[in-house]
């Protein structure tokens, strides 16, 4: 059994920041953003949180579906920046939509958090206990970032996609993999408890982590560069492998947006023609696990995606978490 997208939506806010504003605020410069990343501006939020811009994508992607809330069963949101350590973010969103009764659970794989999603979405489907899930991937970087740190707050924006997913007869593969030694390449840190009946004091075994800021993202970006060259392209193989097919049989690739050299790294890995892969890195940086479904979003509204096209979604990101899902649209 496989999945089917019956509906797809994306938010971004308005404001966007180009690489000349941050130029104005930390040592870097158009120039070097753009040949090292492939990024031009992103969007950011600017008084509007993550479930707020979860639920205008849930919202539109429902629309497009042409479906009432009542009828989703379950909502599984991706996300690194919830605005709540407890509620879950899908709870928050599915409150904001008028979802009175569903299963609703936020999934922390990062980058990789949609792929993990659908993954999961099509595991839950195909037991049968229920027909319908929204995913909802709501990010907002810039409530973790350091604006004086250049190595990492040129990269990232903010933004929400959703997608409504049931089953269907099609061909469907993953590759759903982690490589948790790589766990502190990328983080951002919590403060340690302070409670009444301490005794001790917290210790983290790394040095640097223990010396790091609170809240801040931290990222080795040499390692993890790395790391996804190997990973993504090892993640389609498999993934082909396991849906049975060749490479060449793969009609559309939507990898994850953190860096367009490490997309056209694995596009001469895998040997695929370029046109192929979907990259929108330029206009809205990496939005972590938002990338993916708002590429899908984009390609859906646009019709430029065909029934029973072989369509491969490609991710990582901080844990490591890396993977790949093939579908049959
Ligand atoms: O979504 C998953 C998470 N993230 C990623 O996948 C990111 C993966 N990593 C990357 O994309 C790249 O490693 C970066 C874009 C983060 C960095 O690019 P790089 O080509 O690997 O640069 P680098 O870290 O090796 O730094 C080269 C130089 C350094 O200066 P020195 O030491 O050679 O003088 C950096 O300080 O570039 C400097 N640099 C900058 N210069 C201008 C770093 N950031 C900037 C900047 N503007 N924004």
């Amino acid at each position: 059994m496989g999945i089917q997208i019956i509906g797809a939506g994306m938010y971004v806010p308005e404001t966007i920041v180009s690489n000349e504003d941050f130029a104005k605020i930390v040592d870097t410069s158009d120039e070097w953003i753009t040949t090292r990343t492939g990024i031009k501006t992103r969007h950011i939020a600017d008084g509007e949180l993550a479930y707020q811009m979860g639920a205008k994508a849930a919202l539109r992607a429902l629309e497009d579906a042409n479906m009432a809330v009542e009828q989703v069963d379950m909502v599984l949101v991706t996300t690194v920046t919830a605005d709540c350590l407890t509620p879950s973010l899908a709870c928050m969103i599915a409150n904001e939509i008028g979802i009175e009764d569903a299963i609703c659970m936020d999934i922390n794989a990062a980058c990789a958090g949609y792929v993990f999603a659908l993954d999961i979405a099509k595991k839950y489907l195909d037991s049968g206990d229920l027909q319908t899930v929204l995913i909802v991937s709501a990010e907002m970087l810039t409530r973790m970032i350091d604006y004086t740190d250049r190595s990492t707050c040129v990269l990232f924006g903010d933004g929400a996609a959703a997608t409504i997913v049931k089953k269907s007869d099609s061909l469907y593969a993953s590759c759903i993999k982690s490589s948790p030694k790589g766990a502190m390449k990328i983080y951002t840190k919590l403060p340690e408890p302070k409670h009444p009946f301490q005794t001790k004091t917290y210790r983290w075994n790394d040095e640097d982590v223990a010396k790091a800021p609170i809240g801040m993202i931290q990222m080795a970006g040499n390692d993890v560069y790395k790391f996804a060259t190997t990973a993504m392209p090892q993640a389609v193989e498999l993934a082909a492998q396991k849906a049975n097919i060749s490479l060449d049989e793969i009609d559309l690739i939507i990898p994850h947006q953190a860096n367009v050299r490490i997309i056209n790294t694995a596009i001469k890995k895998l040997k695929l023609p370029p046109e192929k892969f979907y990259i929108n890195i330029e206009e809205f940086g990496n939005i972590s696990s938002a990338c993916i479904p708002l590429g899908l979003a984009q390609l859906k509204a646009a019709g430029r995606l065909k029934q029973g096209d072989k369509i491969c979604l490609v991710g990582f990101g901080a844990g490591l978490t890396y993977g790949a899902v093939i579908f049959e649209y």
